[in-house]
């Protein structure tokens, strides 16, 4: 499995990489100097070689015994504690157990539709926080656990019940140990947008039956794939330094374009990962997800004349899943007997084609990140490509990639306004 990264020449000369050349070496050696890890949150840097397979097994136990008892999983979490899963079961679903995502807002409506929906339904939960205080996920939490309590009486709720949380601290933990939920530790050493490949997502998506062992796997192919200071050598850091080149010549905004709609939710993963990591100190591109062909409808109007600020990155899978051939009709109504025994996935790559032609001629640059199929595998490697390029890209724009003083901010003002 090879990612490969491509952008259109008229709006970057080679020579402009060039400059980045010593940057990156700097950065990665950042990146892999023991002195710089045991500072900062980069336990996810080298996770993929470092695998905790007893842990692998205890998530997959687990995961097999609330699969049996449970017709529905509600999987508690915002954020990093949340869209990481999200965005690997909207690629490859589950029935069963129906998978509920909650927590992840504070509207009573949306709650309520969960409530309904499982109240007939054997069911079990998993809550991931990792401060363990986050007001969404809490309160969430609480209404989950009062309905299963009610359901199937203490003990039997706690076998249900399976909390994801730092190792040393917290609300949660100290719940999660008093009443005997079954414990997952999202390591200290990384937060929460950079946790996917931790048990803040891993215990969910085992549950919902992806194979997270090729999961890991894939990441640990792209570890050593992206593990090359050489901007020529390495499409990681290619794709870092390509969007600050953008950036430098004022395309503040990034809109990630996906031609396969079950890749929206790893786009809002891939939206709060780069959001997240790079908006601070007044600086930081604003990354934007759009779904083509369904946005050319739309935003492709802005793309092609709006303010010229916008480059697109284009996430293009080579060899999809599936596919439909259109059909031959004898009296040719519609007038579409010219694209028949063409199937849709020739007829989206030519939408591709198109579109990023004519956004490069009204002037939006782009990037293309192809990708040759997706499954387990390939996600997990996506995953990690992902989470390097945002970290060297934080780096070369000079902010720290790793923490989020705003978001912080947010969560304090509201425990302030609600008298906590
Ligand atoms: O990336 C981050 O740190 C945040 O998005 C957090 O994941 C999010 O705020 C949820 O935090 P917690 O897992 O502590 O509940």
């Amino acid at each position: 499995m090879q990612i490969t990264v491509s952008y259109s020449e008229s709006f970057i000369k080679k020579e402009e990489l060039e400059v980045y050349i010593d940057k990156v070496n700097h950065v990665h050696n950042q990146l892999h100097s023991k002195e710089h890890y045991d500072k900062m949150p980069l336990g996810w840097i080298d996770l993929p070689i470092k695998k905790n397979f007893e842990e692998i097994e205890r998530i997959e136990k687990a995961a097999d015994r609330l699969r049996d008892c449970s017709q529905a999983f509600i999987s508690i979490g915002i954020g990093g504690s949340y869209l990481g899963s999200r965005a690997a079961i909207e690629m490859f679903p589950s029935d069963s157990p129906e998978i509920y995502f909650a927590g992840n807002n504070i509207s009573g409506t949306y709650l309520k539709s969960i409530v309904d929906s499982i109240k007939d339904k054997d069911f079990s939960i998993c809550v991931i926080s990792k401060s363990g205080t986050t007001l969404e996920t809490a309160l969430a939490f609480r209404v989950f656990r009062e309905i299963l309590e009610k359901k199937y009486g203490k003990s039997e709720a706690k076998n249900r019940i399976i909390a994801v949380t730092d190792g040393r601290k917290g609300t949660l933990l100290e719940i999660a140990k008093k009443e005997g939920y079954e414990i997952f530790e999202i390591p200290m050493n990384i937060g929460g947008r950079y946790s996917v490949l931790t048990p803040a997502a891993l215990v969910t998506m085992a549950v919902a039956g992806i194979d997270i062992k090729k999961v890991l796997k894939g990441a640990e192919e792209a570890y050593h794939a992206y593990n090359n200071p050489n901007i020529y050598q390495n499409d990681c850091y290619k794709y870092s330094v390509l969007r600050n080149i953008l950036y430098k010549k004022g395309k503040i905004i990034e809109t990630l374009v996906n031609y396969e709609p079950f890749m929206e939710y790893f786009g809002k993963w891939w939206q709060q990962l780069f959001g997240e990591s790079e908006g601070k100190e007044g600086k930081g591109i604003f990354p934007a997800v759009l779904q083509f062909s369904t946005d050319l409808h739309s935003m492709g109007q802005y793309l092609q004349e709006g303010t010229k600020n916008v480059f697109e990155t284009i996430i293009k899978i080579n060899n999809p899943a599936d596919d439909v051939t259109i059909p031959y009709i004898e009296d040719d109504s519609d007038g579409l007997n010219y694209l028949a025994d063409k199937t849709f996935n020739h007829i989206n790559k030519v939408a591709y084609e198109g579109a990023m032609k004519a956004h490069e001629e009204g002037g939006t640059p782009t990037i293309s990140i192809e990708i040759p199929f997706i499954d387990e595998h390939s996600f997990g490697h996506l995953v990690y490509f992902m989470k390097k390029a945002c970290a060297a890209s934080g780096y070369l724009l000079g902010i720290n990639p790793f923490d989020q003083p705003g978001v912080e901010l947010y969560k304090k003002n509201i425990y302030r306004l609600l008298n906590r």
